[in-house]
């Protein structure tokens, strides 16, 4: 019988390492000889360098080198532009790393790029995004491969003829990834051979990457990620560091180290994009809607498109005969936007869930209510069978814990002394996805097993997750299974990213510990001294899966306290109830959960990028004016999940759940704020002046 091991609250297997200070990360691991880097960003918005002066950096004690367009290793121009490094002259947004020095020591590094001198060539910039920005263009897909537009039926004439109509603009401010551990990387060249311990989101990625940079076969260049600070996305892909380290490394013939600083992660390895969001619902007047409409506008560079997904979300979320989507996109001099934490469904969802908040208003009808009313039975998008749907049992169960049913729906209507109280509540989804990935399983003589494959944990408990679902797989208590990842030399898989590294590696393990235990049934005698291995890849079974709408679903209840004399908003209880397939480990999948609701009430309150056209950057690029939510800003958080099983997912039945808890989260903060106060804001985040200066305010 099956170990059981799934399902079962259980730590994470490298805790002690990591609150011992004994885990390494990329610039952590002891090293003779080593030198560092530190980058230089462009002082320019748009133009070119006429002329670098290395001589004052040089003449900093201990200052090795400065590397920089004239003088560095080059590199193949066919990999992403964003990975074209030191190649050429041209600046495209201020903050770009245009130049490196190497130094004896960090300090030294560092006095070394202050003293780098750089003149340019500029030419005027458009750094702010807007709806009428002469610009606007309509990209061929959108990130990552979805159709741009979409429509079905007739929007207009549906919507025209609709008895109830929403029509309303949402706008989300740049938001900036900064996990705890910065891009990082340490590079070493040995015989023609490169190493590099580099903190990413999938290190097969980053090996492919380098290889092809550098002209050099794959098995010539290994990534080492054995942990990795957080991503938010913004590691899922190859990106600075870990190139510019690599350069470094083989101008100096010396390891190299190098960290962004906390002011390089806002701008150079990307960000949430700006967007502007109309949001149309037509419907009778008992909240049915006929017509559904999303247009999307966001921001990419000049260096490369990035298109955000902002409106796919509503392709596939409540029912509508006549619906229609699309996106815009405008160049700006600015660095390229990159993925946060589920791109595009997370600012989709604050619109069009701000906006069904704002038809229950209009029809009278209570929201959950007005979502039940709205279930599609097939994906309104693509017209597949959903491979479970569960959205309204999460908005049932979640009313009856957070205590819905005796809400008052009037705006303004509870007063607690100086508090304004309200409620909201927000729908959520995700695409539950997986990629081909390869692993291997050993029986080893002594009893033990030992499965292999490269995933990553950046910090989510993927290990521990991975290492339970294999002792399943393999019927064996966990404790006998010895689990390795985190390396390119290891069976190569897919990134720890779209909430798809748990269903895509688990896929994987599980077939390879299933052959194993097969073979090890036909086996007989004892096994040789390296044991037996088998690998499996799930290459050919996940391109035979059948087309299928699968998402995982949610539901955020939150409850906020709205000071009646300052604005001030405070959210008092926040609860998320989600459907996202079998729970592998409920310690590290409710902190996955409440980890991306807590970002929402950041999104909601307090974070923005804030950009100076004159100056073309954002002024607020370090944590003192960046302002994130903090442990005071979350009172009562609690996720929990609905039981569900889905056969048509993957074999552990998990459909991924990083992104989900940010999805929706904002939009319920947002929707409870209007019942506070009457108020509702539509463009984040909800300061205070935007309320208590609004005549609407109760
Ligand atoms: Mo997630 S933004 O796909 O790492």
């Amino acid at each position: 019988m099956s170990a059981g091991a799934v399902g079962r609250a259980h730590p994470r297997l490298e805790g002690p390492e990591k609150v011992t200070g004994t885990a390494r990360y990329a610039v952590e691991y002891p090293l003779e000889d080593v030198t560092y880097g530190w980058a230089v960003p462009a002082a320019a918005v748009r133009g070119r360098i006429t002329r670098i002066d290395p001589d004052p950096a040089l003449a900093v004690p201990g200052v090795l080198a400065v590397l920089h367009h004239g003088n560095a290793p080059r590199l193949s121009p066919d990999v992403e532009p964003e990975l074209y490094l030191l190649q050429d002259p041209a600046v495209h947004y201020r903050g770009q790393l245009v130049a490196l020095v190497v130094a004896e020591s960090i300090e030294a590094a560092r006095e070394g790029a202050r003293q780098v001198r750089i003149d340019y060539d500029t030419e005027p910039h458009s750094t702010v995004l807007t709806a009428d920005h002469p610009g606007l263009y309509r990209p061929e897909k959108v990130n990552p491969s979805y159709p741009t537009d979409t429509s079905e039926g007739d929007f207009d004439a549906a919507f025209d003829a609709a008895e109830v109509r929403v029509d309303a603009t949402y706008r989300t401010p740049a938001y900036h990834n900064n996990p705890m551990e910065p891009h990082a990387t340490t590079a070493q060249w040995r015989d023609g051979r490169l190493l590099v311990h580099d903190s990413n989101q999938g290190s097969t990625a980053v090996q492919a990457a380098l290889a092809e940079l550098f002209g050099i076969p794959r098995d010539s260049v290994r990534v080492i990620s054995e942990h990795v600070g957080g991503g938010f996305g913004s590691k899922g892909y190859p990106k600075a560091a870990v190139v510019l380290a690599s350069l470094a490394a083989r101008q100096v013939d010396r390891p190299v180290r190098l960290a962004l600083t906390r002011q390089q992660l806002f701008g150079p390895i990307g960000y949430r994009t700006p967007t502007i969001q109309r949001v149309r619902l037509g419907s009778d007047a008992d909240g049915r809607i006929a017509a559904i409409c999303h247009d999307a506008i966001s921001q990419t560079s000049t260096i490369t498109e990035f298109a955000e997904q902002t409106a796919v979300y509503t392709r596939s979320m409540y029912a509508a005969p006549h619906r229609r989507t699309t996106h815009r996109l405008v160049r700006l001099d600015v660095p390229t936007p990159f993925w946060m934490r589920a791109p595009g469904e997370c600012p989709g969802a604050y619109a069009l869930e701000s906006a069904m908040d704002e038809l229950a208003s209009a029809c009278g009808i209570d929201p959950i209510e007005l979502r039940v009313r709205n279930e599609p039975t097939v994906d309104p998008d693509q017209g597949h069978p959903f491979s479970s749907r569960n959205l309204v049992a999460c908005l049932i169960r979640g009313a009856r814990r957070f205590g819905w049913g005796d809400r008052d729906p009037r705006p303004g209507a509870r007063r607690e002394g100086r508090w304004l109280v309200g409620t909201g509540v927000a729908g959520a989804s995700y695409p539950a996805r997986a990629r081909a990935s390869a692993a291997t399983a050993t029986a080893l003589p002594d009893g033990g097993y030992l499965v292999r494959i490269n995933a990553t944990d950046i910090g989510t408990g993927a290990r521990t997750a991975l290492w339970q679902i294999a002792a399943d797989a393999l019927d064996v208590p966990p404790e006998r299974v010895t689990i390795r990842i985190g390396d390119s030399d290891l069976p190569p898989a897919g990134v720890a990213g779209g909430s798809m590294g748990t269903a895509s590696w688990s896929w994987a393990l599980t077939r390879a510990c299933q052959e194993l235990r097969d073979r090890l049934g036909h086996h007989s005698g004892s096994l040789p001294p390296e044991g037996l291995t088998v690998a499996a890849s799930t290459a050919d079974e996940i391109r035979a899966q059948k087309p299928m709408a699968r998402y995982a679903y949610g539901a955020h209840f939150v409850e906020v306290r709205v000071d009646a004399e300052t604005g001030e908003v405070r959210v008092s209880r926040m609860l998320g109830v989600f459907a996202v397939g079998r729970v592998v480990n409920p310690t590290t999948a409710r902190s996955q959960l409440i980890g991306g609701m807590t970002m929402g009430i950041s999104m909601a309150l307090h974070e923005e990028g804030l950009l100076d056209e004159r100056y073309g950057d954002w002024v607020n690029h370090d944590f003192a004016t960046y302002h994130i939510a903090g442990c005071a800003d979350v009172e009562q958080i609690e996720a929990e999940w609905v039981a569900e099983e889905d056969s048509d997912l993957n074999p552990t039945g998990v459909k991924g759940l990083g992104e989900i808890g940010i999805v929706g989260s904002a939009a319920a903060i947002a929707n409870a704020v209007r019942h506070a106060t009457g108020v509702r804001v539509r463009d984040l985040p909800i300061r205070l002046e935007k309320l208590a200066g609004s005549s609407s305010f109760t």
